[in-house]
């Protein structure tokens, strides 16, 4: 008897392309996802965020001029306990591109996107996206409330909170809830990538590619309730607002933040003795610090 097993895992995507012209001059010459949000480069928070959900495989696409840089902070994830690879976006022709520039990489497996200047944080984090994770069939978007939900891809509910649609920017928002910019996606995202058209504004829309899932009753809307916070590190404003935000929290607790570092410790892929030797060329910060004595700790 043969059985044909095919294991389907789940890969990661950042899309930390762009062209950052919102921050310009800021971004003239660095990645936006480089940029500090308080003590740490940007794109620390979403590969945390991937690692959380428990995601070992993720692949980094950026703008052909960014590449070496990228590789320069995260090499290839092995010191992390984790496999980082890159590709590059020429163009920023849209969030839904990276599974087509990612269709190699994902061979065929499920994939999440989380975009490089997301930033999530809150207490049931975690599990949210490990049940998501552990979705094989179908999509899982997050939804936030907001004040601007303009400025997003925004809910539209039914009177039973049955999601109805998904609107890219709407002039009248049909809800104050932003889809924020994390994605769980079955296998099929790449078959369904290929399939869309640019849009008005010349992208391939990542809202077109949920309202495919939403169309086929494949899609769960999960919400980030009141005990979470999202931010978009996209303006002057908001980068600062990340970065007050962390500063806060960080100097109130004695946990960090968005440290790839400590959470490929606490999930046991790396081990004190690694955390120790990833510490020492560091020390002379307060991030070196804090790896220093979590190396030292027994794991909780
Ligand atoms: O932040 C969540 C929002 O992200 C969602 O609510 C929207 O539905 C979604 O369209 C997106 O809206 P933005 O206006 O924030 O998209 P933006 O064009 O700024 O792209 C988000 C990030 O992705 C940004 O850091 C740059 C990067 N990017 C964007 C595009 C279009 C790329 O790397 N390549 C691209 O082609």
């Amino acid at each position: 008897l043969y059985l044909d097993l095919i294991i389907i895992v789940r890969k990661g995507i950042i899309l930390a392309g762009g062209t950052g012209s919102r921050l310009n001059p800021i971004t003239n010459s660095v990645s936006k996802q480089l940029l500090p949000v308080y003590n740490k480069p940007m794109i620390y928070y979403p590969l945390s965020t991937l690692m959380l959900a428990g995601i070992r495989d993720i692949l980094i696409i950026c703008n052909p001029k960014d590449k070496s840089l990228f590789q320069q902070l995260l090499l290839d994830g092995k010191q992390l306990g984790i496999n980082i690879s890159f590709e590059i976006q020429n163009e920023p022709n849209g969030i839904a591109q990276a599974f087509i520039i990612g269709e190699d990489f994902l061979e065929g497996n499920s994939a999440t996107l989380i975009l490089g200047d997301n930033l999530f944080y809150g207490n049931d984090l975690s599990d949210k996206l490990k049940k998501a994770s552990e979705k094989e069939r179908g999509a899982t978007l997050f939804g936030f409330q907001v004040n601007d939900p303009g400025r997003y891809g925004v809910l539209e509910f039914s009177s039973d909170n049955i999601i109805l649609n998904i609107e890219e920017k709407p002039i009248k928002p049909k809800s104050n809830y932003a889809v924020t910019g994390i994605y769980f996606y079955d296998c099929k995202v790449v078959e369904y990538a290929k399939s869309l058209k640019k849009s008005r504004r010349g992208e391939y829309e990542i809202t077109d590619l949920n309202n495919i899932y939403l169309n086929n009753g494949s899609l769960t809307g999960e919400i980030f309730g009141r005990g979470s916070a999202w931010f978009d590190t996209g303006t002057y404003d908001s980068l600062l607002e990340a970065s007050n935000f962390i500063y806060t929290l960080e100097k109130r607790q004695s946990l960090k933040i968005g440290i790839p570092e400590e959470v490929a410790w606490r999930k046991g892929w790396i081990s004190n003795k690694d955390l120790k030797r990833l510490s020492k060329p560091l020390m002379n910060s307060s991030y070196g610090k804090y790896l220093f004595a979590l190396s030292n700790e027994n794991k909780i």
